[in-house]
């Protein structure tokens, strides 16, 4: 795929000034109409276009004007960054304007954003854009040169940690500043600072939903680089290891002018025809594979839609696997190469002729939930990336095998930690506290980062596996839901999960929502702090006794610390587990609404300034709270401990459970 092709396809034009460190591009693209030069719009534009730059610096940086009268009426937007000089500004905009002129003589609608002496966006069309979010990435850059004294795992978890306080600052709901400035100690004396900026014609909403693609993106283009830039026609972010903006001065760090910076000097832009394709082979693989699947509810078409012709021009081959191939790579599935069973099917280790070592999940011929399941997990997982979550690397189809290929994860399931005592002893609080970390940052980035809002619904000890570093990645998407942008509860009519970890108002009402998860991260907690299953309780003198309810008397008693792993009591900070504790209790709350999102959550977790609410009691299914229990053969607790078990209940079996 040459890059004149991809050009051609998107009708894009990219302006890559190599050389220094700017960027700059410019689309102006045929495919939303043309118009004959000199014609009444075309004036209106001109005219338009002209009064841009002052208006703008008349306006605080940022200004949208239109000019005529429908159906020939111009509409303009223009921002600088803040902090920059009224001179600056103006001559940035007057110099994207005459771009603009010059480059896009008939095109009804352009965008440019200018990254030279200063940076601005100018961008103009004959309908009303004000408001809609456009997230078309414009340009993305990353510095070659790297700090190699710099602790990459560090880096990464400064980094999202500053990210997510900038997103929080600029797209705040009740005082959206639209921009943000930051900055984060990685270590002493080295800092990473983050800028970020929406178009102000957004709301808090649109703009957060533009800078977490941002944040997205760098997951998938620019992981660990140390300093870089992505545009996208409504929003921007720039981070580096030096206070490259007047902005932090508050910092009292002395601005390093662009120039000078030597960090970026030598290699500064980075798109190549690699990576113009990138940007358009990733939602396009997507696509095709939900083409190759004949997938029905797919609802963003607009990512199809904006790239109509390239369907064409790629196959489902980049992530299907030949059935041969997997057979090959686990002997045949091989008894010995079988690593568990997990929900829907049976996970098989695999070698690839390359030396890869693979997880490959063979699902179960007969189970009837199978294919949704399949198809499900290979479309949102296919679109995820994030350290936290195990990757799919790809999958294959052929007549009843349906099989899905991961990545390999070397250590196992938390789950196979906690319930051995021998093992258990590994995990020391600074381990536990990475781990759980982790796994709270896996559950933000399906819940609010990834580009669609996911629920995992079956979090559970032996779905968090365990890299070489002990680092937790979250597996099992067979059941996670796509929610709709602006959904926040669902039902369900067929309840699947792992009791033990479900919610009350899922296991009695099917009702999921992001707080189901945050039910069961909280159990997860729990678990990882006391070093017991919270199935693994039972019931005492007709009281019901799990996890959950434990710690509640615990915490009634103040004696909370109780709960602590006597392995870890010795070397641990007694007051920090003791607020994770409390944090977990938060997070299984009765009422949905009483439980935090996973944002604040992992607020309370980074921040151990912020005071943290009292509890109200907990809620849990394992019966009603005057101490009636229910459990039917699929409920025994205990049955679920030693594999991985998922259970499927309709909703005349949840009726005999007795909903409360
Ligand atoms: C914008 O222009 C295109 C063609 O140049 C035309 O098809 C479209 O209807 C116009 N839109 C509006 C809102 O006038
Ligand atoms: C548009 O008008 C300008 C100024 O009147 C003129 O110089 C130019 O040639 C015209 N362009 C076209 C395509 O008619
Ligand atoms: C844009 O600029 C014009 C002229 O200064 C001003 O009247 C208008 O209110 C500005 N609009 C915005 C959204 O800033
Ligand atoms: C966000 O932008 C989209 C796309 O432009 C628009 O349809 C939607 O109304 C916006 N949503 C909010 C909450 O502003
Ligand atoms: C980087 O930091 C992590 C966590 O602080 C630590 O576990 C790891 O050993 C460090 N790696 C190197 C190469 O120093
Ligand atoms: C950047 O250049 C300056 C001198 O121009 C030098 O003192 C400094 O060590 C350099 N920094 C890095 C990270 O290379």
């Amino acid at each position: 795929m040459g890059i004149k092709k991809m050009v051609d396809l998107s009708i894009v034009f990219w302006f890559v000034l190599m050389g220094s460190c700017a960027v700059s591009s410019q689309t102006c693209s045929k495919r939303s109409g043309v118009f004959t030069p000199n014609n009444t719009y075309d004036l209106n534009r001109q005219a338009m276009l002209s009064v841009l730059p002052s208006s703008v610096t008349a306006n605080d940086g940022f200004n949208t004007t239109s000019i005529g009268q429908e159906p020939n009426k111009a509409y303009g937007l223009a921002m600088c960054i803040p902090g920059t000089e009224t001179q600056t500004c103006s001559d940035c905009i007057m110099a994207s304007t005459r771009r603009l002129l010059q480059n896009c003589p008939e095109e009804t609608e352009a965008t440019d954003w200018r990254n030279r002496e200063s940076l601005c966006l100018v961008r103009y069309s004959n309908r009303s854009f004000y408001g809609s979010l456009n997230e078309d990435t414009m340009w993305r850059q990353y510095n070659s040169a790297l700090d190699t004294s710099v602790n990459s795992t560090e880096f990464v978890n400064t980094w999202e940690d500053l990210m997510g306080n900038l997103i929080d600052t600029a797209a705040s709901k009740s005082n959206p500043k639209y921009y943000a400035a930051g900055t984060k100690e990685l270590r002493v004396s080295t800092n990473i600072h983050g800028f970020m900026q929406c178009s102000k014609d957004l709301t808090s909403w649109n703009c957060t939903e533009c800078l977490r693609q941002n944040v997205n993106e760098y997951m998938s283009c620019c992981r660990g680089r140390q300093g870089g830039s992505i545009a996208r026609s409504s929003c921007f972010m720039r981070w580096e290891l030096y206070p490259f903006l007047g902005l932090f001065d508050s910092q009292a760090s002395p601005e390093v002018p662009e120039d000078q910076a030597n960090t970026t000097k030598k290699d500064g832009i980075n798109i190549s025809a690699g990576e113009i394709a990138a940007i358009v082979v990733v939602p396009t693989v997507v696509v095709t594979v939900l083409l190759a699947l004949g997938f029905g509810f797919w609802r963003r078409r607009r990512v199809y839609q904006a790239f109509p012709r390239e369907r064409k021009c790629f196959h489902t081959e980049s992530v299907q696997f030949d059935f041969k191939t997997i057979e090959a790579a686990t002997s045949n599935f091989s008894e010995a190469n079988k690593l568990g069973a997990g929900g829907f099917g049976e996970v098989y280790k695999g070698i690839l002729m390359n030396g890869t070592e693979v997880a490959v999940k063979r699902l179960s011929k007969t189970s009837g939930q199978g294919e949704g399941e399949f198809k499900n997990e290979v479309v949102v997982v296919a679109k995820l990336q994030h350290r936290n979550l195990v990757r799919l690397l790809g999958f294959s189809l052929q007549g009843e095998e349906k099989l899905l290929v991961y990545e390999f994860v070397p250590n196992k399931s938390l789950d196979y930690f906690l319930v051995d005592a021998s093992k258990r002893i590994l995990l020391d609080w600074t381990t536990r506290h990475n781990i759980i970390g982790g796994i709270s940052r896996g559950i933000l980035y399906l819940h609010q980062d990834s580009r669609l809002k996911i629920i995992h619904r079956d979090l559970k000890a032996s779905n968090i596996l365990l890299d070489a570093d002990m680092n937790p990645k979250i597996a099992d998407f067979g059941m996670a839901r796509i929610f709709g942008m602006d959904q926040t509860v669902d039902n369900t009519s067929r309840v699947v999960g792992t009791f033990g970890y479900m919610p009350p108002e899922y296991v009695t009402h099917g009702q999921f929502s992001m707080k189901s998860d945050v039910y069961s991260f909280g159990v997860l907690i729990l678990e990882i702090i006391s070093g017991k299953k919270n199935s693994s309780f039972y019931q005492i003198d007709g009281l019901v006794n799990n996890l959950v309810t434990y710690v509640w008397r615990l915490w009634e008693d103040k004696s909370l610390p109780d709960l602590i792993d006597p392995g870890i009591k010795e070397d641990c900070n007694i007051d920090e587990v003791v607020r994770y504790i409390h944090i977990g209790l938060l997070c299984v709350q009765e009422n949905p609404a009483d439980r935090p999102t996973m944002s604040t959550i992992h607020q309370m977790l980074t921040t151990s300034s912020i005071t943290l609410p009292v509890p109200l009691p907990p809620g849990f299914f394992f019966g009603n709270r005057s101490g009636t229990t229910s459990s039917s053969q699929g409920l025994e607790p205990n049955q679920s401990s030693s594999k991985s078990f998922t259970c499927s209940v309709d909703e005349a079996t949840i009726t005999e459970v007795n909903p409360r």
